[in-house]
């Protein structure tokens, strides 16, 4: 709900539980007021009334202040939106005026393609009247629009450019907004660093005067950090006030985290990781930020996490609503080693054991034998699958199960057919030598004839076998990413994004029944645009159970199990570290997100085969829990004994992890979470009867002990 003053200059957004509330001076300065609980219009009212801090030598009494700061004038931030014309540089806008809307461009922020062409209102419709609010000044010929948008308790902002004049506007940099936080003492910064096979692991520390900046200039959105920051003062994972803001972009991006001099702390974020050019708006062109999202909660960690998965479920991921089926996928079973007899094999025990969605990982096409060969050309190998892929498809269907593959359209093997057409397709500079990664050039998807071939390809692919899933893969980082007698700044790093998003958006619209997972390596494509149109993320390369409770954890912070794909694969760990854990532990571990099996089934004894259905059927009780439940994190996974507790309705399950028993002593009892006190609940495990205010205040035992022990507990309310 939006609140106006009468002036028609002081705006209030309100979620169920949060507030935020903004202000426009007489000089058309527009300065924040407010973000945190639910506040009045009056309150609003009284903030505005409050004078800016006088000019004083070397200060700016808008600096940490403003909405949305731009380059030129008083100014010492960094800002968020810095342009350049033929003539002149930075921003020096009015106002022009304001509305309720916002649904306008919105799906232009999350990066549905569309024309770049600003339209005649300079906006377009009306859509959303009401929820929302939408800002518009004009620098010149230059119209920025910032949009606000209320969703549950996440506020969704963004910006829109359109460039009306008669000359072009260099974009230097656009961040789709900043954020202010309230001034308060000893501000933490909570991130979500990684690598490959190690991604999403939460690291806090204390924030400091300058800037943290964190973010990606690789083209994805890459391992090393999520696109996520939280900032707090004293909470914990119950309790204390949390900010997070999290941006839906897939290429390169920033977010900094800047504490000024007066300790004020602002946050800002946008596609691109540079100031040194973003895009080239010629007349009559537009470009719309990212979304770049933000929430307040007074729930500590845990309430944090809860009401950004519930905004995820209810407004980013499709059909969050339908669980994700428990899948298999052939990669660490049988590298690129296949044939159709031998995964039709696999396929038969998976359907076994209860697996409902079989995937053909890399090596079905072209003449992808190995990592050296076959990116590009999508047709199924004629010596591997003579008779294409749909034999294979229809057995797998046969057994009951859904079918998938994987495909990396992005990418191109120098060894393809289709290098060999088009050597021009992929990103380069002239007389540059071009880097090769795994043995692969990354094709410019800017160009409409590179995204007509993959259009084709694909649709055919889809058209020609009864595939049900797509996994998504994408190996490589930009690095000579140019595109020839296209002018500077270049538009592929954007338009790379949008054309991926327009891809699957087309895929999806054409192929309804299909399912997609985001996949770049493991976890190198993670983000809330992605997810707009993906069903779920490969989370991490990495499948070791015990390291995976720690990218779950950080994972979790920002993401909901509903979409965190997580595989039982073989032990000792064949991928990463040798490890040897057990069936049970395994399993554990994964079931706390999607469940897939990843390990070669060919291989697992009868004992181990009949072990492994009885935790998929279990996995299949608990589904709607741990999919569609609300999260609580009980112990993280670094104190010994990890645990999370999912729940939905009258039920809820604890998964727990002991890693290492030490000197004997006893494992200690979980204090559940979202529970009536005044209820009983029944053991599912056990058929013990447990009251909730003791399971809520004195804990729930779990009888683990030794190394890597983990159960699975189940209570009904009763
Ligand atoms: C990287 C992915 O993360 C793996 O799961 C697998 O699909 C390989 N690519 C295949 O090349």
């Amino acid at each position: 709900m939006t609140d106006i003053a009468e002036d028609g200059r002081t705006w209030l957004l309100s979620g169920p539980g949060s507030g935020y509330a903004l202000h426009l001076t007489a000089a058309d300065e527009l300065v924040h007021l407010h973000w945190g609980p639910r506040i009045t219009l009056a309150d609003a009212e009284a903030l505005a009334a409050r004078p800016l801090p006088a000019y004083r030598p070397f200060e700016s009494p808008l600096d940490g202040r403003e909405e949305y700061p731009v380059e030129g004038g008083p100014r010492f931030v960094r800002p968020a939106l810095s342009v350049r014309t033929g003539e002149r540089r930075g921003t020096q806008w009015r106002f022009v005026s304001y509305d309720t809307s916002c649904a306008a461009s919105y799906a232009m922020a999350y990066g549905t393609p569309g024309g770049a062409a600003c339209d005649a209102s300079g906006e377009g419709g009306g859509e959303g009247e009401g929820d929302g609010l939408r800002l518009r000044f004009a620098d010149g010929g230059l119209a920025i629009t910032l949009h606000y948008r209320m969703r549950g308790e996440v506020l969704e902002r963004w910006v829109s450019l359109c460039n009306g004049g008669d000359a072009s506007v260099e974009l230097l940099r656009a961040d789709a907004a900043t954020w202010t936080l309230p001034d308060r003492e000893a501000w933490r910064l909570s991130r979500l660093h990684g690598r490959w096979a190690a991604e999403s692991r939460l690291v806090t520390a204390p924030l400091t005067y300058g800037e943290q900046i964190i973010g990606s200039r690789r083209g994805h959105t890459g391992h090393q950090h999520l696109p996520w920051v939280a900032l707090d003062t004293d909470a914990t994972e119950e309790r204390g006030e949390v900010y997070g803001c999290a941006l839906g972009w897939s290429g390169s991006w920033r977010i900094a985290v800047a504490q000024l001099p007066d300790a004020r702390v602002q946050i800002t974020g946008g596609a691109g990781y540079d100031d040194s050019g973003l895009l080239l708006l010629a007349p009559g062109e537009s470009y719309t930020t990212p979304v770049f999202a933000g929430l307040f909660s007074d729930g500590g960690f845990g309430g944090a996490s809860r009401a950004w998965h519930a905004y995820q479920r209810a407004y980013v991921i499709p059909d969050a609503g339908r669980d994700r089926p428990v899948l298999f996928n052939s990669w660490e079973a049988t590298g690129f080693g296949i044939s159709g007899e031998q995964q039709s094999g696999l396929a038969r025990r998976a359907a076994a054991i209860g697996v409902e969605l079989f995937v053909v990982d890399d090596g079905w096409f072209g003449a992808r034998t190995d990592d050296r060969a076959g990116l590009g050309d999508w047709t199924p190998n004629p010596d591997r699958f003579p008779g294409g892929l749909k034999p294979l498809a229809d057995q797998v269907h046969g057994l009951g199960m859904r079918f998938g593959i994987w495909v990396e359209p992005e990418m191109v093997n120098p060894d393809s057919d289709l290098y060999r057409a088009h050597p021009d397709w992929v990103q380069h500079q002239p007389g540059r030598r071009r880097a090769e990664f795994r043995n692969q050039l990354v094709l410019n998807l800017a160009r409409p004839d590179v995204q007509e071939y993959l259009w084709e390809r694909l649709d055919a692919l889809l058209s020609d076998t009864p595939v049900d899933f797509v996994k998504w893969d994408f190996n490589r980082c930009f690095t000579d990413a140019g595109w020839p007698g296209e002018p500077y700044p270049q538009r592929l790093w954007v338009d790379h994004v949008r054309a991926f998003y327009g891809l699957l958006d087309r895929l999806r619209a054409a192929h309804p029944g299909v399912a997609f997972e985001s996949c770049s390596g493991g976890g190198g494509r993670i983000d809330l645009g992605v997810l707009r149109r993906t069903d779920q993320v490969w989370t991490s390369d990495n499948t070791d159970p015990l390291d995976r409770l720690a990218i779950q954890h950080g994972f979790s912070q920002l993401h909901p199990a509903r979409v965190m794909a997580a595989w039982v694969t073989d032990s000792p760990n064949t991928q990463l570290n040798g490890r040897v854990s057990s069936l049970r532990f395994r399993f554990v571990s994964a079931m706390a997100g999607v469940l897939g099996i990843g390990g070669d089934l060919g291989r697992w004894s009868a004992e181990e085969l009949a072990e492994a259905a009885r935790w998929v059927g279990l996995y299949k009780e608990i589904r709607p829990l741990v999919q569609r439940g609300e999260l609580y994190r009980l112990r993280p996974p670094t104190a010994g004994l990890g645990a999370v507790q999912y729940v939905l309705g009258d039920e809820t399950v604890v998964l727990a992890w002991l890693q290492a028993q030490h000197y004997g002593e006893p494992v200690p009892a979980l204090r559940l979470r979202g529970l009536d006190p005044a209820a009983s609940y029944a053991c599912r495990e056990t058929g013990e009867v447990h009251r909730g205010a003791v399971l809520l205040h004195h804990g729930l035992g779990v009888g683990l002990k030794g190394d890597l022990d983990a159960t699975v507990i189940r209570l009904r309310r009763i």
